[in-house]
């Protein structure tokens, strides 16, 4: 049985080029055997039919505050009976009504008057995407609990190339799907996730670091904090938008040496996760001054705690009950893999080939779960895919 089966979405849809696609999440909701209700914008109705969205649902189509039909209250109903309110698409300004209270529409009114989680499938222009205003409302609207199916980047339909377009159908009925699978069920329980890259300072304006982009750690973190874990997320040196979430809590930092007196002041924790690309050293003989390069370079290294070994090796009683870590290798994946599963104490490691050196700051990753036990090779997933991967196999032994 799907996880979809009688529950009911409130599905809104704002007036973008990308409402006909709409339609097909419709479909897909309700092959699998959920109940949708939907609600069109003035904007929304500008690109599809009322009359197509009711052929789809089966219900009444919603438009108006007021219903001349009846004394319904539709901006209470249309929360209250649902289980779920996605927004597909969602306009840069739907988004900014969210984020900053507006109801003068019964969209943005059903959304005000909200007592169920709401999932955004945003659809605009790149420059709207990357706008400073826009920015701050969607990061109000995931702090508020929003959940984020992110756009893709491709030709738009303005003829710029650039991020903006819809998620695919698809990808938003994972989501929902994701989402009523995982809700709540780590509610309780608490999490680390070390994210990013170090920085090691060679002087007051060089560093040190690597090409880790955050992105397998920051969907690790969103994944847990959307099964209702309150995550830590320890992240170093990325271009990522950190993910928003009220269940997450950022802690910014430098280098490996910050990273694990972060870690270490947010233990106890019943789960770690070390996605972060630590640097194995540091420069022991950093400068507080700009080196010149008159005078030579002559760098010293010392070793870096390793975080994740020190969580795994913990006692019993203060070792999380779940340390998971990551092994990034260009040969002997599998073999190295099982050999850090030992040294570091881990019940999980998650093995990655970076052979070809492609898998930083991609949005895809091919892993095999390796444990004591077995070896699990997943199919090429988006990286939140395989986050939630992860959190499925957390949850199967917590
Ligand atoms: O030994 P290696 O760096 O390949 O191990 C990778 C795993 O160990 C990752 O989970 C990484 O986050 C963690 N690690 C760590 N501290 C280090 C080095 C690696 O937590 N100093």
């Amino acid at each position: 049985m799907s996880s979809l089966t009688g529950k009911r979405i409130t599905l809104i849809i704002t007036g973008s080029i990308a409402a006909y696609k709409a339609i097909e999440l419709i479909r897909l909701l309700t092959k699998a055997g959920a109940e949708v209700e939907g609600v069109l914008t003035k904007g929304g109705a500008a690109f599809i039919t009322p009359l197509s969205v009711e052929a789809l649902t089966g219900k009444r189509v919603h438009t108006e505050m007021w219903d001349e039909h009846s004394y319904e209250m539709n901006h209470i109903e249309l929360s209250r009976r649902a289980d779920l309110i996605a927004i597909a698409p969602a306009t840069a300004g739907i988004i900014a009504k969210i984020a900053n209270g507006i109801g003068d529409d019964l969209a943005s009114s059903v959304l005000l008057a909200r007592n169920k989680p709401i999932l955004l499938a945003p659809s605009m222009n790149t420059e709207m995407w990357e706008n400073a205003a826009f920015r701050r409302n969607l990061a109000q609207a995931q702090a508020d609990g929003a959940i984020l199916v992110a756009p893709q980047t491709d030709t738009l339909a303005c003829g710029e190339t650039g991020i903006g377009k819809m998620a695919e159908p698809t990808s938003i009925f994972d989501a929902i799907e994701t989402h009523f699978r995982s809700a709540e069920t780590l509610s309780g329980k608490t999490a680390i996730v070390t994210s990013g890259g170090t920085i090691e300072r060679i002087d007051s304006v060089r560093y040190i670091s690597n090409f880790s982009s955050g992105k397998q750690g920051n969907a690790i973190a969103l994944s847990l904090a959307q099964s209702g874990a309150k995550v830590s997320l320890v992240v170093g040196n990325t271009k990522e938008h950190a993910p928003k979430h009220p269940n997450i809590e950022i802690i910014p930092v430098e280098s490996a040496e910050d990273m694990k007196v972060a870690v270490d002041a947010k233990l106890p924790a019943d789960i770690f996760v070390g996605c972060a690309a630590v640097c194995d050293f540091r420069v022991s003989n950093k400068s507080d001054k700009k080196l010149k390069k008159e005078a030579g370079l002559d760098l010293q290294f010392e070793e870096n705690p390793d975080i994740a070994k020190s969580v795994g090796t913990l006692r019993k009683e203060e070792r999380p009950h779940l340390v998971i870590g990551f092994a990034a290798e260009t040969d002997e994946l599998i073999h190295h893999a099982q050999k850090k599963l030992v040294s570091k104490g881990c019940d999980l490691v998650v093995a990655n080939d970076v052979s070809q050196g492609a898998i930083f700051g991609q949005d895809q990753n091919t892993v095999h779960f390796v444990t004591r036990e077995s070896i699990q090779t997943l199919d090429t997933l988006l990286k939140s895919k395989v986050a939630d991967a992860i959190v499925d196999w957390i949850r199967e032994r917590l």
